[in-house]
């Protein structure tokens, strides 16, 4: 299952990325971010279902295309951005104190499922 593997870097970069100081932010910024924590959510609950069948990987891969979308527009709305008052900084730094938590748990998850998959393999081949 290689698509695991990718969904951690993904996660891990984005973790990387948003760990960064801002340089910009708007509303729609938080709106976003929010997107991306839903997404995140909806990933893991996908990760901790997943059984190996066909239809259980389509709906991973809805959930991850989801999820990369709207990093991709988060992306381009915070490159969009004016300059951030503090205020608004504060909001964010808050937010993405709650997206990392997220990330983390859903990369504990994959991480989990990558290590069941290998020992199911070794044990039933
Ligand atoms: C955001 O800006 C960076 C740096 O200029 C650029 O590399 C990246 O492609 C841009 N991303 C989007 C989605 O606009």
């Amino acid at each position: 299952m290689h698509i695991i593997p990718t969904i951690i870097a993904a996660l891990a970069g984005f973790a990387a990325v948003s760990a960064s100081p801002f340089r910009r932010t708007t509303g729609t910024v938080e709106g976003d971010i929010a997107t991306i924590q839903s997404d995140v959510i909806s990933l893991d609950s996908k990760i901790k279902s997943f059984s190996g069948s066909l239809l259980d990987a389509l709906s991973f891969l809805t959930a991850y295309e989801s999820l990369s979308s709207a990093i991709t527009t988060t992306t381009a709305d915070i490159n969009a951005s004016t300059a951030f008052s503090s205020s608004e900084s504060a909001v964010l730094a808050d937010q993405i104190g709650g997206l990392t938590n997220d990330i983390i748990v859903t990369l504990g998850d994959a991480v989990a499922k990558v290590f069941f998959e290998s020992y199911v393999l070794l044990r039933c081949g």
